[in-house]
């Protein structure tokens, strides 16, 4: 399995740079992967297969080469994940937790994941190795059910939190015709009743061969069930979440409590690589509303008098993250990066000419505030956004959001704090620096945490973020270096 995904993986990224035209699953099946994460199973992962969406920092391309990966950015990348888990130090431990040994509600210090030894043979704790193999503390159940589906916000049904827009949240409100009696205008969820099988989502996305990366894509009941989400033994949610009335016209109603209108009518990718998504102007089988009437043939069954028709609720183009220029700001200065992506703008053609939908930036914390921000620049697959200079330190989920609320896949922007020493005064051997930012110490070799002074090593007495006391000696003087979990700062002891 671990050599197969690998392989699967990196025909993924060998093939990253190709043009779409080049090379397409046209017509599908099976469809074309350009959008969204891979159609798969991932139930199955080693630390290996983390490490290629989520990058640790002590990790480098090179390392991965290493580990027999070619390195390119693959379709989804949360990356910098050590100062993801770092940037929570200090901050309350969520309930439940994947902490080894945090209690919920208190603060997260370095123990609370990490574990130190004493070594005997050179007289100094150390880091035990518990912390490179991911699944240490994130759980799977092999064969059954993945990572990410065992989280708290999955199994809150809130599957929108990492897909975005391209689906809709079961019960948050949005259209679904429930009283109409289905004819044959409704999609099926298989077997179409259209004159070659059209109708049904499976006339699509079905198994098969990916043409551009050589991947095999599994059936969509694999994909769903393979999640865990509602399979027996895993948690209170059950089967009935996505069905209620199997094999019956009436079956696609349960599956419109996350493929509804409202997201089904806007998932597309640009056809002819000219840049743009245009609404009703892309080549068939890119996405769902690219061609009328060939695209909403294959989910109506071509009992849709259709042609240029435009669909209900189409427009704004679910758009999808790629990349930030940066991913780790310093609180207090505003800063620009650069936001990647696909569909961040899209063309709708209508009947007052052409109109261009633009995407914005939300922020939103771990406990779910969010505040939006409006670029300076905005390109179908490049924005330029002004971060305010007073966020406060933490980890926050990017996204970009069209429309009203056509959100994006989340991308991590960490906000550290500034390191900075405010004062320093020494009472014999012993020194009390204040600032900011020192986070929390770890008394273990090569932890990251350190006071020196001319590069001789302080011990510490103790450590906040906003006080240390350390003991550096009588003589010491010479630059002073707080070196802390979010940065360093130094400041000059004068030798009198
Ligand atoms: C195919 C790419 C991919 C692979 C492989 C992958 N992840 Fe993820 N992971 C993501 C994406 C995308 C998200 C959602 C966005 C984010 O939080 O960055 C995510 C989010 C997470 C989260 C955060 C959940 C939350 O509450 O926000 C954890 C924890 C996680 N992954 C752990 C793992 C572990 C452990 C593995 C290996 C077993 C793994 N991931 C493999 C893509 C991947
Ligand atoms: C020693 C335990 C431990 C190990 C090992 C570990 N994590 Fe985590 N991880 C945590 C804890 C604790 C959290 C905070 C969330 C929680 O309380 O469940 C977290 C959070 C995350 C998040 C969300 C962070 C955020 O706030 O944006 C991601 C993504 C993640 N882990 C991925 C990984 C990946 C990938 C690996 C392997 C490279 C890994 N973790 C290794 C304990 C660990
Ligand atoms: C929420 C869990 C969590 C907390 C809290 C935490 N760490 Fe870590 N730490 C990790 C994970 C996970 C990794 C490893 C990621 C990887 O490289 O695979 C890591 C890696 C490290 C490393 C090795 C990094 C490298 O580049 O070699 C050091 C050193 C370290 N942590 C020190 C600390 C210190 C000091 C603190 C407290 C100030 C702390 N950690 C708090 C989860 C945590
Ligand atoms: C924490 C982020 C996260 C949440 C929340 C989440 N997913 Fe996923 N999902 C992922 C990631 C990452 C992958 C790819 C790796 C994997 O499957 O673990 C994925 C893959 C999938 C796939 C297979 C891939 C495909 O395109 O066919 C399906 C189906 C799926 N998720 C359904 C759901 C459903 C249903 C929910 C809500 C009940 C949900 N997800 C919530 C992150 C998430
Ligand atoms: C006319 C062919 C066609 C039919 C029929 C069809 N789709 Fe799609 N669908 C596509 C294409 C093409 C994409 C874009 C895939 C890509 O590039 O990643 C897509 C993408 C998606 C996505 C975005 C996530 C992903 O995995 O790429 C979802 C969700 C989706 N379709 C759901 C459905 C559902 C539900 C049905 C049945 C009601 C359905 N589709 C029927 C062609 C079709
Ligand atoms: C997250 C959504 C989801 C959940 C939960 C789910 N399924 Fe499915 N299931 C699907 C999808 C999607 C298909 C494909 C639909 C189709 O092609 O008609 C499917 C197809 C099936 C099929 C017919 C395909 C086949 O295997 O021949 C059966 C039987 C089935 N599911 C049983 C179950 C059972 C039993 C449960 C509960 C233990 C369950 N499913 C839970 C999404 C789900
Ligand atoms: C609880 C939410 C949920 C329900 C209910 C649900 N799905 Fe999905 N479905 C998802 C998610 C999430 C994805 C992955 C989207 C992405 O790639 O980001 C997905 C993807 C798909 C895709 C695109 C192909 C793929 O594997 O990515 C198809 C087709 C699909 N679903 C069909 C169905 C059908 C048919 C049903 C009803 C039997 C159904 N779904 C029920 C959440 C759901
Ligand atoms: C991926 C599948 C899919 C594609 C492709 C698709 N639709 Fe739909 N559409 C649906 C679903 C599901 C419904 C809800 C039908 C129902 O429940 O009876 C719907 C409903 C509609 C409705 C009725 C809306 C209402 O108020 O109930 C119209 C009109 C429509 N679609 C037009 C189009 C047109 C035009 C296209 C092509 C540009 C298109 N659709 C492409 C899935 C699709």
């Amino acid at each position: 399995m671990f050599k197969r995904l690998l392989l699967q993986l990196c025909a993924l990224i060998v093939a990253g740079g190709m043009s779409a035209t080049t090379l397409a699953n046209v017509p599908a099946p099976p469809v074309n992967q350009n959008i969204g994460i891979p159609d798969g199973v991932f139930n199955d992962l080693v630390r290996e297969n983390c490490w290629y969406c989520h990058i640790p920092v002590r990790l480098t391309p090179d390392d991965l080469d290493d580990i027999g990966w070619t390195f390119a950015p693959p379709e989804v990348k949360p990356g910098v994940i050590t100062d993801r888990h770092h940037f929570r130090v200090g901050t309350v431990i969520q309930d439940p937790t994947d902490s080894p040994f945090g209690v919920p509600g208190e603060n997260y210090q370095c123990l609370d994941c990490h574990i130190v030894e004493y070594n005997e043979d050179v007289g100094y704790f150390e880091i035990v190795d518990n912390f490179t193999n991911c699944l240490n503390c994130h759980q799977q159940i092999p064969g059954q059910a993945s990572v990410h589906h065992l989280t708290a916000p999955a199994q809150a049904l809130n599957c929108m939190h990492c897909h975005g827009a391209r689906i809709d949240n079961p019960g948050d409100g949005h259209y679904i015709p429930i009283g109409r009696t289905p004819t044959l205008v409704t999609p099926r969820t298989s077997s179409g009743k259209g004159p070659n099988g059209e109708g049904a989502c499976d006339f699509c996305h079905n198994e098969g061969t990916d043409d551009v990366t050589g991947r095999f894509i599994p059936t969509n009941d694999i994909n769903h069930h393979s999640t865990g989400i509602g399979q027996p033994g895993i948690s209170d949610l059950d089967c009935t979440i996505c069905h209620d009335q199997m094999n019956t016209d009436w079956a696609i109603r349960r599956c419109q409590d996350c493929h509804g209108i409202k997201s089904i009518h806007n998932i597309q990718f640009d056809s002819n690589d000219d840049g743009v998504v245009t609404v009703g102007g892309e080549e068939p089988f890119f996405g769902h509303v690219g061609s009328s009437p060939q695209d909403c043939h294959g989910c109506h069954g071509g009992y849709l008098s259709a042609s240029g028709m435009p669909a209900p609720f189409s427009g704004p183009i679910v758009p999808e993250i790629l990349g930030l220029s940066k991913q780790r700001v310093t609180a207090g200065s505003a800063e620009t990066i650069t936001v990647s992506g696909q569909a961040l703008t899209n063309e709708v053609l209508s009947f007052m000419g052409t109109m261009v939908l633009k995407s914005r930036v939300s922020l939103t914390e771990l406990d779910g505030t969010t505040v939006e921000l409006t670029p300076e620049t905005v390109s179908p697959s490049e924005m330029e956004v002004t971060l305010p200079a007073d966020l406060s330190p933490g980890n926050y989920y990017l996204r970009a959001v069209k429309g009203v609320d056509t959100i994006s896949n989340p991308m991590t922007l960490l906000v550290g704090p500034q390191v900075t020493i405010d004062t320093v005064s020494a009472d014999g051997s012993s020194f009390t620096i204040t600032g900011g930012g020192f986070g929390a110490y770890l008394n273990a070799a090569d932890s990251g945490t350190s006071v020196t002074i001319a590069t001789t090593a302080c011990s510490v007495d103790s450590w906040s973020d906003s006080e240390i006391v350390a003991n550096c000696g009588t003589t010491a003087c010479g630059s002073l270096e707080v070196e802390s979990i979010f940065g360093s700062a130094s400041k000059e002891v004068s030798c009198n």
